[in-house]
């Protein structure tokens, strides 16, 4: 087994309960796995060598939430509500003609593209949704796709109600025959929980549903205004609720005592011209907080990690150190992971090299490639 040393780093991020921060630091990993965190002089001896050059290493960044296995672009809508549109959960529909459209390799090439976009800005674990096919054959062939990118996969046919099928009908087959043949190739079960999407009686239905086939549960909610969805969230014990743009009071109360995370994801409002989710307010209360991306071709076309972490510093009352941790240790504990998200001595050695001496530089210096080096984690050729 080969060992490898990282040293002259200017700032390790471990997020050890004792020792967070460590600067002029070094980390060993061996085997995939960090087996030594501390300062440079305690180094031990190594089997390879790598130089910082005094950069900053971080954890790889956890993103909880895309819908990668699409076919299409939707730059019109986007262009449309920069000029006052609003968002509508009806545009997902175009994307779910072009993607039946699209061939499987196709898809693969388009979700493997925006994985590796994704690792080149630091993104070492990424949860991929199905939710542009909406048949059994179209959800079948998406979940198996994302299946081949990653082990976070999440069944979403409770995406919107398709054209052509009676509301009650599509309902029994998501809740019936896909979930049937898409559970064995996902490990999350989701609902899109708005206004023009599904009920808070409707998601109940499916989360059950899919609880009773084995799949944890993640929900989407509060994007179009307060909804019931954030406490059957939490009352579910779903993983996390994504979205969170509008919460009531009991909402904040009930995500602090319960052990659901709050996703937040600021692509969304940036790119939907909606009000900045109060991620102050959700930590001062003491919930648990995740950034993500949502990278899909509608309401997020982003990819970027460090873009969230710049926005939810800038406009959701973020500091740069609790950014850093949403968008590591938070995604982490939205996909109930506790071997990511930190480089504690055990954690996989999923971190990246900054091209800069401290985290902080992730939001100062905005829409700037700071990321120099990514090690483990999503692989690289896929
Ligand atoms: O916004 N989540 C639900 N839907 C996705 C994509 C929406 C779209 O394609 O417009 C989202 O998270
Ligand atoms: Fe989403």
């Amino acid at each position: 087994m080969t060992t490898t040393v990282i040293d002259s780093i200017g700032l390790l991020v471990t997020h050890d309960s004792d020792r967070s921060e460590v600067h002029d630091a070094a980390l060993l990993i061996e085997d995939g796995v960090v087996v030594w965190t501390g300062e440079s002089r305690g180094a031990p001896a190594a089997d390879e060598r790598v130089d910082a050059g005094g950069g900053c290493v971080i954890p790889g960044f956890v993103d909880s939430h895309s819908h990668l296995v699409f076919a299409g672009d939707r730059a019109d809508e986007f262009e449309a509500r920069m000029a006052g549109r609003r968002y509508e959960a009806g545009g997902i529909r175009r994307t779910v003609s072009a993607t039946r459209a699209a061939s499987d390799d196709d898809l693969l090439a388009n979700a493997s593209r925006l994985v590796a976009e994704a690792r080149a800005q630091g993104t070492t674990t990424i949860e991929v949704k199905s939710g542009y096919g909406l048949t059994v054959a179209d959800e079948l062939r998406s979940v198996r796709l994302a299946a081949t990118l990653t082990s976070e996969v999440t069944f979403l046919g409770a995406h919107v109600v398709p054209e052509g099928i009676d509301r009650d009908d599509y309902l029994e087959l998501v809740t019936g025959d896909m979930l049937d043949a898409c559970a064995p190739h996902a490990r999350w079960i989701d609902v899109f929980c708005e206004s023009g999407a599904f009920t808070v009686d409707e998601t109940r239905r499916v989360l059950e549903a899919g609880k009773a086939r084995g799949l944890g549960a993640r929900v989407h909610a509060g994007q179009l205004g307060q909804s019931d969805g954030v406490r059957l969230a939490v009352e579910l014990d779903a993983a996390s609720v994504d979205r969170c743009t509008f919460l009531s009071d009991a909402d904040v109360d009930a995500l602090a005592a319960g052990g659901t995370v709050a996703a937040l994801l600021p692509g969304v409002e940036f790119s939907t011209r909606q009000p900045w989710p109060d991620a102050r307010r959700l930590l001062d209360a003491g919930a648990t907080v995740a950034l993500a991306s949502d990278c899909n071709p509608g309401s997020s076309y982003t990819t970027s990690m460090p873009l969230c972490i710049a926005l939810a510093v800038r406009e959701m009352g973020m500091t740069p150190a609790e950014a850093l941790a949403a968008a590591t240790l938070g995604g982490a504990s939205a996909l109930r992971r506790t071997d990511i998200g930190h480089l504690r001595v055990g954690a996989r050695a999923d971190f990246v090299l900054l091209d800069a001496p401290s985290y902080v530089h992730l939001a100062y210096r905005p829409g700037v490639p700071l990321v120099r080096r990514v090690w483990g984690g999503l692989n690289p050729s896929s």
